[in-house]
């Protein structure tokens, strides 16, 4: 076992999201998702692949909280479906769904796990893409409601509640690549889009605020370090442009009301006169997803990452340093409140082998991961937990059931759920850390 050790208080969990488990997707009411429209079109996801029905988890939420409890997790971060809590995105609230994450949190509560709540990850309903999607103003209106109707439902009960997971991803895979619903190839859409993320953002921290909803509040952003792939003057530029684009683009205006100007950078969204008012409200705490790095080459062909201590099966260099490089440049170039690595992992090609899965690289990857997360503490960055993503195999968007994340294998065949052996050394690190 390892000697790493962390702050009193800090908080160790695991992270999911609503269409990427539940499944029960015409269930008790749910309405349709953009993700239950774009999987459902041919050529959008691997072999077709759909969160149909995922891990089952809407019927099977309890022995997953049990399986949660059984590894000693204290903390569960999970996202909201807004179709199945409000089928259209506006209008009728959807009883039985509001039910379902009543029951889950007082599951949670039950077996002392604290439920951190995110509210988009990406799952808007379709009705609400009919009327335009985020690229209009109005949606972010939409989602201030469902906040506000969110916190007031959950929010004495849940520690957290954030509003977006990844921003980005959203707008640049979704409505720019096109990869992610809604699947559209529109970069000037994009930045609007991204721009509607941020002011939704605010309008529902302001919402749920008014609302005097206890729990923090906060937003989940992915990001990377970017490093140039030589020292030429290029490479220097180009590294500095993407990563105003991948985490400047969003961390500006949340914290310093504007945004960044990138050089060569056309496309700007409409802004009205108080969008930056809004959108900088005062954050509890800041999510922090990573994965990798950036790695910047301007060479044709490009000059290709190192690799040095390997890739996931997403392709992705293994880059742990990373972590440290990014915490602590935003330390240093913005007041960031505590925050929270919401999101880390790696999908590796695990087999179910007499009834055990031996995925040491991934204990590896953690392993490295928090050694870099200890480090960014050290010089003085406030974090207060980590979340591995995920808890469970689950529904890799576009890359479907064929990338495994999870601690917990799934069988999708027969649902059957085996910790692999980097879910019991998490349990164990975990009880290790109690014990400091
Ligand atoms: C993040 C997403 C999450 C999962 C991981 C691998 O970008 O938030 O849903 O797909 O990547």
């Amino acid at each position: 076992m390892t000697s790493l050790s962390f702050p009193p208080g800090f908080v160790w969990g695991a992270a999911t999201s609503a269409y990427q488990i539940e499944g029960a997707v015409r269930e008790d009411g749910r309405g349709p998702s953009i993700w239950d429209h774009f999987s459902h079109q041919a050529g959008t996801t691997f072999q077709g692949h759909t969160g149909d029905v995922a891990c089952d988890h809407y019927h099977r939420y309890e022995i997953d909280v049990d399986l949660m409890a059984a590894l000693g997790l204290q903390a569960y971060r999970f996202s909201v479906s807004w179709p199945r809590v409000q089928p259209l995105g506006q209008g009728a609230w959807n009883e039985k769904g509001l039910a379902f994450y009543d029951r889950l949190v007082d599951r949670l509560l039950a077996k002392g796990i604290a439920p951190h709540v995110t509210l988009y990850h990406w799952d808007l309903p379709q009705a609400l893409q009919e009327r335009g999607g985020w690229v209009v103003r109005d949606t972010a209106q939409r989602f201030a409601e469902y906040a506000e109707r969110m916190g007031r439902r959950l929010g004495d009960r849940v520690a957290a509640i954030a509003t977006h997971n990844e921003p980005w991803c959203t707008a640049i895979l979704g409505h720019e690549v096109g990869k992610f619903a809604p699947g559209w190839r529109d970069p000037q859409a994009a930045v609007q889009v991204a721009h509607h993320l941020l002011l939704s953002h605010g309008l529902a921290l302001q919402a749920m605020r008014a609302s005097g909803v206890r729990a923090s509040l906060g937003i989940v952003l992915n990001q990377s370090p970017a490093t140039p792939a030589t020292d030429g003057q290029a490479d220097r530029a180009e590294a500095q442009r993407q990563f105003a684009a991948f985490v400047r683009w969003y961390m500006d205006p949340l914290f310093l009301k504007r945004y960044p100007t990138i050089d060569g950078r056309a496309l700007h969204p409409v802004v009205d006169e108080n969008d930056f008012e809004i959108m900088a409200q005062p954050l509890d705490f800041l999510g922090i997803n990573y994965y990798t790095r950036i790695w910047a080459s301007t060479a044709q062909p490009p000059v290709p990452a190192p690799k040095r201590q390997g890739e996931t099966d997403m392709g992705w260099e293994i880059y742990p340093e990373g972590l440290t490089e990014l915490l602590t440049w935003l330390h240093r170039n913005y007041r960031l409140p505590p925050v929270y690595i919401t999101e880390n992992g790696m999908a590796h090609p695990d087999r179910l082998v007499d009834g055990a899965v031996a995925d040491q690289p991934r204990i590896d990857y953690v392993h490295a991961h928090l050694q870099a997360l200890a480090r960014a503490i050290e010089a003085g960055v406030d974090v207060r937990g980590y979340f591995y993503w995920s808890l469970l195999d689950n529904y890799e968007w576009d890359s479907g059931y064929g990338k495994r994340f999870g601690l917990v294998h799934v069988d999708y065949d027969t649902q059957v759920r085996t910790p692999k052996a980097s879910a019991y050394w998490y349990r164990d690190f975990i009880a290790s850390q109690r014990r400091t």
